[in-house]
């Protein structure tokens, strides 16, 4: 991010705290409930947002060298995301040419080769077909033509691209915006190493896990005992790029910050900046790295969703061997910190608020001024299916 961003946004926080405000939507929305639970929403989003749109599947670091490769199936396609023997990102269709299998089952790994189980048609990791068992037996057929079936994917700044359909684009300036792919550049993701995995399955709609990331109002009331002791609550940040936003947690840190020159201001120490990037990707930058956060919808069921959690540490920052494991026990630390936080308070939050909305009992719930984040990331859904936009009301009383 640069310097002058940093201390505009740093200012801004500090001009909260020193005036009681926090960030300011201008007025209240009402959000109804049934985004959350009606099944043909639901199918609008799944058509529209994850089967047909470019999905973000991770950061460079989790394919770390030539030959690694991960299945990633949220998206109704599987897919088989890799690179090739020269490091090239690639993404396939997880399905044998053959009869069908999935060809690769395990998780993530690293192979030059991948070989369907059921009758060991081999592949090599771009994709291409370059072994079949008893060929005399099965017929002549052109290997050229029955290679997996290649999938868009665009490694940009250190984030994977994967577009679920043969014949999708992807283009991420348009996606993200030039400024935010400006800014996301200067975080050098790709510097980033895997250092940890975790997945929380959640009774909750994925609208409702991602709501949790957009504003601090609840600091002090649900995280008092815990995220509250280190941010302050009732501050935060909050800037549009297109359909994606930028969000900043106020860190605790920013007491000491703000007793510096400006020059040695620095975002991370006064803040953490929590991304957005449509349509499900939290993206959490902290001192040693970032939290990247897939929330990933279930197709048959709005009010389940699942969250895949990846911990990248950055081991650009540390000078000696004992600096670098001290920072990597830091962020693991945090990362642990965090995470129990996201599943055992909001999570928990975002589950109850599906049991009130499968009920039917409100038809509304409120977006108040100091919760802009969430103004803005229903109106972007809502705007990208063509519904109506949830308007802006100066009172809800009624
Ligand atoms: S289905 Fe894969 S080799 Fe037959
Ligand atoms: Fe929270």
């Amino acid at each position: 991010m640069k310097h002058e961003t940093q201390v505009r946004l740093i200012e801004e926080l500090i001009g909260q705290l020193d005036t009681g405000t926090n960030a300011d939507a201008g007025g209240f929305r009402r959000n109804p409930t049934s985004v959350y639970v009606d099944p043909e929403h639901a199918a609008k989003e799944w058509e529209a947002f994850f089967r047909n749109h470019p999905q973000i599947v991770g950061l460079s670091g989790d394919l770390p060298e030539p030959g690694s490769f991960m299945t990633v199936d949220d998206f109704g396609v599987p897919i088989i995301a890799s690179r090739d023997a020269d490091g090239r990102f690639m993404a396939m269709v997880n399905a044998c040419r053959h009869r069908g299998a999935l060809v690769v089952e395990e998780e993530r790994g690293t192979s030059r080769r991948f070989t369907c189980r059921f009758h060991s048609w081999t592949y090599d990791n771009g994709g291409a077909l370059v072994g079949m068992p008893k060929r005399e037996h099965f017929g002549a057929i052109d290997t050229n033509c029955h290679g997996l079936i290649r999938l868009p994917a665009v490694e940009k700044d250190g984030v994977l691209w994967v577009h679920p359909q043969p014949d999708g684009t992807i283009d991420v300036d348009s996606l993200l915006t030039p400024e935010l792919t400006a800014e996301l550049s200067s975080w050098n993701l790709g510097e980033l190493q895997a250092d940890g995995r975790m997945t929380f399955d959640v009774a909750c709609n994925w609208k409702l896990a991602i709501d949790t990331f957009g504003e601090t109002y609840h600091f002090p009331s649900l995280h008092q005992n815990t995220i509250n002791l280190g941010f302050h609550g009732n501050v935060s940040g909050h800037e549009k790029f297109g359909r994606n936003h930028r969000f900043l947690l106020c860190r605790r840190g920013i007491d000491h910050v703000r007793t510096l020159p400006q020059e040695q201001w620095n975002i991370t120490e006064a803040a953490t900046p929590a991304y957005w990037l449509f349509p499900n990707i939290q993206l959490i930058v902290t001192d040693f790295g970032a939290f990247f956060i897939r929330i990933c919808p279930d197709p048959k069921n709005p009010a389940h969703h699942i969250s895949k959690i990846t911990i990248f540490f950055r081991p650009g920052t540390s000078g000696s061997q004992e600096e670098l494991d001290a920072h990597r026990e830091l962020q693991r630390h945090l990362s642990q910190f965090f995470t129990d936080i996201i599943r055992d308070e909001d999570y928990v939050m975002s589950a109850s608020q599906q049991v009130t909305a499968n009920s039917g009992a409100l038809t509304h719930i409120v977006f108040g001024r100091n919760e802009p984040a969430l103004h803005h990331y229903h109106n972007t859904y809502r705007a990208a299916l063509g519904m109506e936009l949830l308007p802006l009301l100066s009172d809800v009383n009624d």
